[in-house]
């Protein structure tokens, strides 16, 4: 199914609400990401950013409303079937194979564009060396640190070759000097071409590194824009920025 969508929009969702219970994790919620951009999606803590991303990557159904991909209405697609358009997410609690090596932990990704196990063994271990991991290869995945854990998730979900990269707080817990690294990274990600989305709570972080930023609030866009204008944004302050001054 083909549907109306401009040309530089790689994803859109249209009056997206899930409901839990009684609770709207999200609520009407109409964005759109351009084609090549960083786009920042900030909020409190419950806002419905992951349930965003959850309902974009397909792991439940929206209660309503729709989402559109690369010009295909992808409401109604498995999961699996939106990673092999081009849509990659990681999880915001790592969840790698535990028992399982580095290497194999990514192949799995691979696996999604390599029908052959030797090249997407291949594909694997170009992708490992991209997010600094090569040299922890053979290791199992459980004798990570949680920052290599977070990279491991980058590269299981960059091996897909999404169109479409979800990142769900990749830089939680990384050092200063780890998280300059991470900026980089994400920097050389889009600049192979992936479209990224990135949920962020360290402002620091993720406003110099955004084109856009989207807030969301109580499951409601509540501000988008320029990173400088919602960052100023007296609602923006008021429900997020402020509250987060005040907990500091
Ligand atoms: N599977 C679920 N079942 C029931 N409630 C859920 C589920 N997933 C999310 N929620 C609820 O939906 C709301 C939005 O949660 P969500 O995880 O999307 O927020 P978030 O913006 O990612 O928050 P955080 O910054 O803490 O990660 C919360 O009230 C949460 O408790
Ligand atoms: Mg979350």
């Amino acid at each position: 199914m083909t549907s109306r969508m401009a040309a530089d929009v790689i994803l859109e969702t249209r009056h997206l609400t899930r409901r839990f219970g009684g609770l709207a994790a999200n609520n009407d919620v109409s964005i759109h990401v351009r084609r090549g951009e960083i786009l920042g999606l900030i909020g409190p803590n419950g806002a419905g950013k992951s349930t965003l991303f959850n309902l974009i990557a397909g792991a439940f159904p929206p209660t309503s409303g729709e989402i559109l991909f690369d010009g295909t209405d992808i409401t109604a697609l498995a999961d699996t079937h939106r990673c092999a358009r081009g849509i990659a997410r990681t999880f915001q609690v790592p969840r790698s194979f535990e028992s399982m090596s580095v290497l194999d932990n990514v192949v799995v990704g691979a696996l999604v564009r390599h029908a052959g196990p030797s090249r997407a063994r291949l594909a694997a271990l170009e992708t490992l060396d991209v997010v600094g991991l090569a040299a922890r290869a053979a290791v199992s995945a459980s004798e990570l640190t949680p920052p290599e854990k977070r990279r491991l998730e980058l590269a299981r979900a960059l091996a897909t070759e999404p169109k479409l990269l979800l990142l769900d707080e990749v830089m939680t817990g990384l050092t200063p000097a780890e998280a300059l690294q991470g900026v980089e990274l994400i920097q050389q990600i889009r600049a192979r071409g992936v479209t990224v989305v990135m949920v962020e709570h360290v402002m620091e972080i993720v406003m110099p590194l955004v084109d856009r930023a989207i807030v969301l609030n109580l499951g409601e866009v509540l501000a988008e824009g320029p990173p400088r204008d919602v960052v100023r944004d007296p609602r923006v302050v008021e429900a997020y920025l402020g509250r987060r001054h005040h907990a500091a």
